[in-house]
């Protein structure tokens, strides 16, 4: 480990150069992959524009029954057709999504503490990979804490799931939780994209914040942003606007879509940010045309 005694701060991150290590696939950092890690990671991202739209609905995981998703049978039906990733546990997908979808699937693997636990940094994988393969999941989904108490158990957790994806040619998503107490800074997500990404994951789910450009240009694969609590429509386009334009190759939304009284129409007007360069703007005229 290096001696952290006058350590530079880092601050070249050519946020204006492109990934240069893509080797003929458009997909960040996975240029010398396999043929199926690149099939699922192509199931995932959209080859015209690069960028997906997830759907979170894997809060049951910790939360129980979560309002807007009392019933996934039928929240998810409605909005599949807007969606190209769902990201959901096992139970979820196999009670409540029909198999014969097209969609790419984020299987959530990692579980271990509920609303009910103070710390929520303790997980185990709970989710075997020959599961992982019968659910034919595009990716498997690990929360990860750094700078948390569970830190050291997270990340044994992830390499777990990396190793075996590996295996079996199906890609790991690092998932970057924020505690309670944690800083939402460039510089905590800066750390954690970095570790989580040099730990071998193929994509990476965080957050938006300041200097979102360097923290996309210093982790070499994907990321996704999360959407987090719930905000006025209109805030949680710009949200999704300023990520895309920060270098985000998609959104991981799920309050921000579920809870919102018109959730299909909210999910097509953030569609139009990741795929059709839509400003926030253009996209909050479309969430508006269409509602009325
Ligand atoms: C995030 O860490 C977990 O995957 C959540 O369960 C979920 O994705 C949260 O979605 P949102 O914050 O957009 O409701």
């Amino acid at each position: 480990m290096a001696d952290q005694d006058g350590l530079k701060v880092a601050k070249d991150y050519h946020v204006e150069e492109a990934f240069a290590n893509n080797g003929g696939f458009y997909v960040k950092g996975a240029g010398s992959l396999d043929w199926g890690m690149k099939k699922h990671l192509a199931n995932i991202f959209d080859p015209k524009s690069g960028n997906t739209v997830m759907f979170a609905f894997d809060h049951g995981y910790f939360m129980g029954s979560t309002a807007g998703l009392e019933r996934l049978d039928l929240v998810i039906p409605r909005l599949m057709p807007h969606i190209d990733c769902l990201m959901g546990t096992r139970g979820a997908l196999r009670t409540c999504v029909s198999p014969d979808n097209r969609k790419a699937i984020a299987l959530r693997v990692s579980s271990g503490s509920s609303m009910l636990n103070e710390d929520l940094s303790h997980e185990v994988v709970a989710v075997d990979i020959e599961d992982s393969i019968r659910m034919n999941a595009d990716c498997m989904a690990v929360q990860t804490f750094i700078g948390a108490d569970g830190q050291l158990s997270s990340i044994d957790n992830l390499s777990r799931v990396i190793n075996a994806g590996l295996r079996y040619s199906i890609p790991t998503l690092g998932v970057v939780a924020v505690g309670k107490d944690m800083e939402r800074t460039d510089r905590f997500f800066k750390l954690a994209t970095r570790i989580v990404a040099e730990m071998g994951v193929q994509l990476v789910k965080t957050y938006y914040c300041d200097n979102f450009e360097e923290v996309v240009a210093a982790c070499p694969v994907p990321i996704v942003v999360a959407g987090g609590k719930k905000l006025p429509e209109n805030e949680a386009l710009t949200l999704a606007y300023r990520s895309i334009q920060g270098g985000a190759r998609g959104l991981d939304m799920g309050r921000n879509i579920f809870q919102s009284e018109h959730s299909a129409e909210m999910a097509q007007a953030i569609r139009q940010i990741v795929h059709e360069a839509y400003t926030d703007k253009q996209a909050w005229e479309f969430f508006q045309d269409a509602i009325h």
